[in-house]
């Protein structure tokens, strides 16, 4: 029998690190909305994994709404293809809600300010941004992100969610791509 290749490349950050971040990261939100209710957007397919960890940080006293959008940016290959395409949209209206935006990775930058852009002209109350991940190389579009995981060096990353061609959702830990 063939055996498949198990890994994609060098681990860049562990499952226990992430684990750890996310505890924070739900704190630190929690800590932040206390007292008012959010409505959590994920930004699919990436930050499924992220979601469902950072959700369950969050103190259950605060009420969490769930909303997905469906978004692609990258088709199959490695570098953004600056064309954003929405399909599945959110099914709640918006208005007079304070939305929190869950993304796996934040590199140019230009996914997440065309989402907040939509939301915004949606009338949401308040918009915040949680990222997993954010590339240090990150240029362009100046952007406030509130909730930061980790920030990384300027690799295409796969794992806990993010993957390449669909590949490699299910590890545990994030690892850098080196061509499979
Ligand atoms: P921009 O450039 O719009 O890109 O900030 C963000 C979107 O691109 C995807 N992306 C990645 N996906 N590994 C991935 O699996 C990566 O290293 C990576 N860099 C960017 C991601 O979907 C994100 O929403
Ligand atoms: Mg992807």
């Amino acid at each position: 029998m063939q055996r498949m290749k198990a890994a994609a490349g060098s681990v860049l950050i562990s499952d226990r690190e992430i684990r750890d971040r996310v505890a924070e990261m739900g704190a630190r939100i929690s800590d932040d909305y206390r007292g008012r209710a959010i409505t959590v957007i994920g930004i699919l397919k990436g930050s499924f994994i992220f979601i469902a960890d950072l959700i369950r940080q969050v103190d259950p006293a605060i009420p969490v709404e769930l909303e997905f959008m469906t978004v692609s940016s990258y088709g199959s290959g490695t570098t953004s293809s600056g064309k954003l395409h929405i399909g599945q949209d959110i099914e709640s209206p918006v208005e007079g809600k304070h939305l929190l935006i869950v993304e796996d990775i934040v590199d140019t930058g230009l996914t997440i300010a065309r989402i907040c852009d939509l939301l915004a002209s949606r009338g949401a109350a308040s918009i915040r941004i949680a990222t997993l991940l954010e590339k240090e190389t990150r240029r362009g579009h100046p952007l406030t992100l509130d909730y930061i995981g980790f920030r990384i060096p300027d690799k295409f990353v796969v794992g806990y969610g993010l993957d390449f061609d669909q590949r490699y959702r299910n590890l545990k830990e994030i690892r850098v791509f080196d061509g499979g």
